[in-house]
């Protein structure tokens, strides 16, 4: 999948530069051929010469450097990868990026690229929280930048939370989905933002607000290679999770198994059965809107073979089933410090959707439920369409048939309002 890609490889300098030398080796392994550019900084940190014996290529640091200009002239080098790399990538190459200096050899390498650029941060975990970073991270993410990381842990410095710069490997595989191939499942890559070609840009009402997104099946193991699951094709979910963010929200998606492709601008988990979903859920909190549309499976095989099931005997195995966790009314009972402002449920009924929608809504203790018919014939599930209703605590919304991301637009619409509502109480009753 690598073999005969080229990457310029920028390193900025922080204490994550050690495990570059990994990164190169691992990326060679590959057959990919890597070249580096180099902050002052980062010399401080790993040694140029590492890096060109590793890489096997010249290093670039010396912006005003007479015979790297006569080889290959910066403009031509940012040019000449199929992809580049920043890795580890401070706080200060991310503001000066976003500011569009170009004032070294990395930074003007990176200002005069075509190529697409992928971020690996790596900082204390207070410059990644402070708001001048996140800034410059959301400024990058809209000029089209993707991101691996950075992970949580324990820092160089002492102090825990988010700054750790992503492993190598984690790296080359945020790398080969750049080239096309899936991201590992324990995995997130917050995908740049879409261009707008040109259309006027949706306000950005939901700036500020957090929220969570279920899309997708669960698929409940029954040994290593068999699992129960159902026809979901996340298409509802991962429109939702796009239209909230194409608003300005901060949004996670977790979502089960799906051949669809992490909506831009999202920050995407992928899970396999309901108890990671629910983990993956929980952990994410607290948000202000939770909206589920996974279809979860509710019940799980009790005990999971540990080796594929053989055909022994006349009799077939009897599976013993568990009930799965609900998500929606765990996180809808959650304790208030943690609950969401707004939790969004969904119902898919095969008869009097409305009357079961209504029921749910007490039942799981949610705010608003869209309740959609799946009877057989609708082609709601697995289609591009969906004829929703909208149910809250005073009121039923008929919307008519639309697309999935009509529906989710109009969702994202409705959520907007109602935060941005002074009357916050309408939140819970709907408008
Ligand atoms: O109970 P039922 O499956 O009909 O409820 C549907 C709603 O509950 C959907 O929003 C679905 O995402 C959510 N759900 C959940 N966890 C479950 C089952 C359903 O979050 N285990």
């Amino acid at each position: 999948m690598l073999k005969g890609k080229r990457i310029l490889l920028v390193v900025s300098g922080g204490i994550a530069a050690f495990k570059v030398p990994d990164l190169i080796r691992r990326l060679a392994e590959r057959g990919v051929s890597v070249r580096c550019a180099m902050t002052k900084a980062a010399e401080q940190f790993v040694t140029p010469l590492t890096l060109a014996a590793l890489s096997g290529e010249k290093v670039s640091a010396d912006l005003f450097s007479l015979t790297d200009e006569a080889e290959m002239g910066h403009i031509e080098l940012s040019r000449d990868a199929d992809l580049v790399v920043v890795a580890p990538a401070t706080a200060n190459i991310l503001a000066r990026m976003a500011q569009g200096l170009a004032d070294d050899m990395a930074t003007t390498l990176l200002l005069a690229t075509d190529k697409p650029v992928l971020v690996a941060p790596a900082m204390n975990v207070r410059m990644w929280h402070h708001p001048a970073t996140q800034r410059n991270i959301e400024q990058l993410k809209a000029d089209g930048v993707a991101f691996i990381g950075p992970n949580e842990g324990e820092m160089a410095c002492g102090e825990y939370g988010p700054g750790r710069m992503a492993e190598p490997l984690e790296i080359v595989a945020a790398i080969e989905m750049q080239f096309g191939k899936p991201l590992p499942r324990h995995l997130t890559l917050v995908q740049p933002r879409p261009a707008n070609n040109g259309v006027a840009p949706l306000k950005q009402d939901l700036k500020g607000k957090r929220a969570i997104v279920t899309s997708g099946p669960t698929h409940e193991p029954i040994d290593p290679v068999r699992y129960i699951a159902n026809r979901s094709s996340g298409k509802q979910g991962h429109a939702i999770a796009a239209a909230l963010a194409a608003r300005g929200a901060d949004v996670t998606l977790v979502t089960g198994p799906v051949s669809l492709p992490d909506p831009a601008g999202v920050k995407t988990v992928h899970v396999e059965a309901a108890r990671d979903m629910f983990s993956a859920c929980f952990l994410d909190l607290p948000v202000d809107i939770f909206v589920a549309a996974a279809a979860v499976a509710d019940w799980r095989v009790a005990v999971e073979a540990p080796q594929k099931m053989k055909k022994s005997g006349d009799l077939p195995p009897v599976l013993k089933l568990a009930e799965n966790p609900d998500i929606l009314r765990a996180i809808s009972t959650t304790d208030a410090k943690r609950r969401p402002a707004l939790v969004v449920g969904f119902a898919a009924e095969t008869e009097n959707v409305v009357a079961h929608a209504q029921k749910k809504l007490g039942s799981k203790g949610c705010d608003w439920i869209l309740a959609n018919d799946v009877s057989e014939g609708t082609q709601t599930f697995g289609g591009d369409s969906n004829a929703v209703h909208l149910v809250t605590a005073n009121a039923v919304e008929d919307w008519p048939r639309m697309s999935k991301s009509e529906v989710a637009a109009r969702l994202a619409e409705r959520i907007a309002a109602a935060f941005n509502d002074q009357s916050k109480k309408n939140l819970k009753k709907g408008s």
